[in-house]
């Protein structure tokens, strides 16, 4: 199968298009021009801005599947930190993006969105629900909300919302979680995973978005 990778220097686009290969696919790396991150050489890279139609359409060019692990990046973790990225850099993508498929083979768009996002916001605990509305991550998950938006009501999109992120090597224990409590973490090797499974067709995901946690 034919992949696109937006966000492929991220730490679960990383893994994306690790486990891509691996599974035999025919992978397209997608990096911006600050990236010093490189795929291996059984990838295609290609390089450009995210945010330019012309480029996606590039990108876009006789793949099957859109991947993305886009997302903002900070300086670093503390308080307030600066912003690399345009805060609204998620929904001007999936806008972006959207028209673009019309005139592209791809028949399916797997992103990383968050656990809390949307309707999934009922079923954080409050520690996690007060944890979302600080400044830092509030900015992020309005851009996700706002992406989400931007892509209902077409069956291609699929968000794929994980709880709190950790390194380490995959379990294959990612699925469908209830609830999303100050503990619930998952490894961003098992959401690649998850996310190539549906991909590929070797896990049946009709819906359009999914709590994704360890199970
Ligand atoms: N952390 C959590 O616990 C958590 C939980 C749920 C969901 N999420 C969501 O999951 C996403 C993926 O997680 P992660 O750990 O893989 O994130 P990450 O390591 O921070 O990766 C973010 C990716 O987005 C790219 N990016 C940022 N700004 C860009 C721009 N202006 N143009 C092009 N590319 C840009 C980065 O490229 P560069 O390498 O060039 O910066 C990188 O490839 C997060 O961004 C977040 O939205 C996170």
């Amino acid at each position: 199968m034919r992949l696109v990778i937006f966000g492929a220097s991220g730490g679960c686009g990383q893994k994306l298009v690790e486990q891509a290969l691996e599974r035999g696919h025919r992978v397209t790396a997608v990096t911006r021009t600050t990236s010093s991150w490189r795929p291996s050489s059984d990838a295609r890279h290609l390089v450009g801005d995210v945010l330019d139609p012309t480029f996606l359409r590039e990108a876009l060019a006789e793949q099957d599947v859109a991947l993305s692990a886009l997302g903002l990046r900070r300086a670093s973790l503390l308080p307030g930190s600066r912003l690399l990225s345009p805060p609204d850099l998620v929904q001007r993508f999936t806008r972006l993006l959207r028209p673009e498929l019309g005139g592209s083979a791809i028949r399916r768009v797997i992103w990383i969105s968050a656990g809390g996002v949307g309707d999934s916001r009922a079923r954080l605990s409050a520690p996690v629900r007060r944890l979302v509305r600080t400044a830092n991550v509030g900015v992020a998950y309005a851009d996700l909300e706002a992406a989400e938006e931007a892509t209902r009501g077409d069956d291609r999109w699929l968000a794929v919302r994980p709880v709190t992120l950790v390194h380490g090597a995959r379990t294959g224990r990612a699925g469908e979680v209830e609830r999303y409590g100050l503990f619930s973490v998952i490894r961003r090797a098992d959401v690649a995973s998850w996310m190539l499974d549906v991909a590929d067709g070797s896990r049946d995901w009709a819906g359009d978005r999914v709590l994704l946690g360890t199970v």
